[in-house]
């Protein structure tokens, strides 16, 4: 067995899964934005497979994230690499595909790199789901936690919590370092006395975050996303973690979603998306705050540190500690 690192995650495995890391504006548009339940969720997909030259893969990965990819696996093939990622069916048209190839041909060749080839056809989600399944392995995480594949019988013995997920095809398994560092921070917030705060998760994702807030001792957390994947994925793991509808509440939106929701300021924010979207929110936290309000913000890569560190200042934010895994940051931030 080989091991790999890329740019999203690492799996002690030849073949290598990344879980889509961050949703992206997508380059489409998206017919189930503002729609409510499952009944017109995905259910069909498009397998994209792209063979190109390992040096390619990381480019290739970007270019494909901001078309909205979900899933994105990466295998060695000779000397060549092949990749392959996921799009709901609805989401993309025969067109669509076609002027994506456009831009991997353009990305390589402005690159100086071999143009990949690319094919892609139509699979069901549970051969999907499946797939990537078989990669996921239990996973600790800072000192309490342990996440757990919802799949999994339970461990006998763990002094751990368990962070029981089964993220289907939301972000969020916790192999990504930005959700590490938010689960680490998380646990120094919350982890070392008695809490009843109340948090609120902007882009929950799986629902991670809220549930593991919930296990360290939060006593409400509202989990808010904007994709109604998401949405779904983070409901079905509130319930495979047994924690109650009032206790972590998951609705479809974003901050104003999150003002309408709460009935008094909340004591602390997670918020792990991309530093663009971060920027535009930061303006909003403070219509959900109080003076003791804490916040962790990731999704920053180290080289838009900065611009995130300045829109949070000029908001009245202190950033009281910066913490770095590979190429990404986390603000532990609080009220100035
Ligand atoms: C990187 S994932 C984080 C998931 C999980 N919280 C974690 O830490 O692993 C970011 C999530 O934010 C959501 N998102 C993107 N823009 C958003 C916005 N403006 N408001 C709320 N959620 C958003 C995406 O749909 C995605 O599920």
């Amino acid at each position: 067995m080989s091991e790999r690192v890329s740019l999203f995650y690492l799996f002690p495995s030849a073949l290598t899964l990344h879980k889509t890391q961050h949703s992206r504006a997508s380059a489409l548009s998206r017919p189930y934005d503002n729609v409510r339940g499952a009944a017109k969720l995905a259910n069909s997909w498009w397998e994209i497979q792209i063979l190109c030259e390992p040096a390619n893969e990381e480019l290739i990965f970007w270019r494909l994230e901001s078309f909205g990819c979900r899933g994105m696996a990466s295998e060695i093939k000779g000397n060549s690499c092949l990749i392959r990622t996921y799009l709901p069916q609805e989401q993309a048209q025969l067109l669509d595909l076609a002027a994506l190839s456009l831009w991997l041909r353009q990305d390589a060749l402005s690159a100086g790199l071999p143009i990949p080839a690319m094919q892609w056809h139509i699979i069901d989600e549970e051969d999907w789901s499946s797939s990537w399944k078989k990669n996921w392995h239990p996973q600790e995480i800072g000192e309490r936690f342990l996440i757990y594949p919802a799949w999994l019988p339970l461990p006998e013995k763990t002094d751990r919590l368990i962070l029981r997920l089964d993220p289907g095809v939301a972000f969020g398994t916790g192999s990504h370092a930005t959700t590490q560092l938010c689960l680490e921070a998380l646990e120094m917030r919350l982890g070392y006395e008695k809490t009843d705060a109340v948090i609120a998760d902007i882009g929950c994702g799986s629902g991670i975050l809220s549930i593991g807030a919930i296990l360290l001792g939060a006593r409400k957390v509202y989990a808010v996303d904007t994709d109604p994947l998401a949405v779904r994925s983070a409901k079905q793991n509130r319930n495979i973690n047994k924690i109650s509808e009032k206790r972590m509440i998951v609705e479809l939106g974003s901050v104003e979603r999150l003002k309408e929701l709460i009935e008094e300021p909340v004591d602390g924010i997670t918020c792990n998306i991309l530093a663009e979207v971060i920027i535009d929110l930061i303006p909003h936290f403070q219509a959900i705050s109080k003076p003791t309000t804490w916040g962790i913000i990731s999704g920053v890569l180290l080289e838009q540190a900065k611009p995130v560190a300045d829109t949070l200042e000029q908001h009245g934010w202190i950033v009281a500690t910066l913490w770095r895994r590979q190429d990404w940051c986390c603000f532990n931030i609080r009220r100035s």
